[in-house]
């Protein structure tokens, strides 16, 4: 569990970055120096009519300058909030939530895709040159962070950038043999990745943060099926947003 906290947080700046992709950093010197890769922050929103807070996981973390750098994609009247939020405004966030991905001394693959992208960047630049496959739809962003972090291979739907097709065609065009694999996007491609994983007989510690609606345990809309039953509840069930969102791929049945 981690040791999180409710914080007035102060936003410092924020871009587009791409089509409904933003880029967000926010002064928030109690949350930020706890922050690990993997883990995300819960916004509230400002709109009454919505109770629950927004999951987001964080991008980049500066723990000396206490700032945390979030990258979304607008989905919603939440998001779409935030989109608006401008240089020197307030938000309550609760920080940090989540267990984030346990880091090995081992030849890494990051694989991440779509919106489960910008987890990517902080833990490749904590990891000693990861090698990373993003999978983009049809616009890049965030490439040229994730160049500078470790050896960057892309693929896209239409092949205009990188390898025509999805991550799993990537990682087979540069042949790529990671010791373990550390994943976030959509459950398509962690249910890939868990199959080559196995065949492999590679660790792989997937992100299911694509599952998450309120972030904070209350809605169950995360529930996904582990392989083995809870100790405390006797089913083979967990809730992504208070167990996760960072699972080893074989404990869950995606
Ligand atoms: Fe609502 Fe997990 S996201 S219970």
């Amino acid at each position: 569990m981690s040791d999180k906290t409710i914080e007035i947080a102060v936003v410092e700046s924020q871009e587009k970055i791409a089509n409904g992709i933003y880029s967000l950093w926010i002064n928030t010197p109690t949350v930020a120096p706890k922050a690990v890769p993997g883990q995300f922050i819960n916004i509230y929103t400002n709109n009454q009519s919505l109770l629950l807070p927004r999951p987001i996981s964080i991008c980049e973390i500066d723990k000396a300058g206490g700032r945390l750098r979030l990258v979304y994609r607008v989905v919603g009247k939440g998001t779409d909030e935030f989109s608006s939020l401008k240089k020197d405004d307030k938000i309550k966030i609760l920080g940090p939530i989540g267990n984030g991905f346990p880091l090995m001394d081992k030849k890494a693959l990051l694989v991440g895709g779509g919106i489960g992208i910008p987890p990517m960047l902080e833990l490749a630049k904590q990891l000693n040159n990861p090698t990373i496959v993003a999978g983009y739809r049809d616009e890049l962003f965030l490439d040229t962070e994730l160049s500078n972090a470790g050896q960057l291979f892309v693929s896209s739907d239409n092949g205009a950038f990188g390898t025509k097709g999805n991550v799993m065609d990537a990682i087979k065009a540069n042949n790529i043999k990671p010791e373990v694999i550390y994943a976030c996007g959509p459950m398509i491609m962690l249910k890939a990745l868990k199959e080559y994983a196995a065949e492999n007989n590679i660790p792989a510690y997937i992100s299911l943060e694509e599952r998450m609606a309120c972030g904070v345990g209350a809605c169950l809309g995360c529930v996904c099926k582990t392989v083995e039953k809870d100790h405390h509840t006797h089913v083979n069930n967990t809730r992504v947003c208070t167990e996760g969102p960072v699972f080893e791929a074989k404990e869950v049945d995606i």
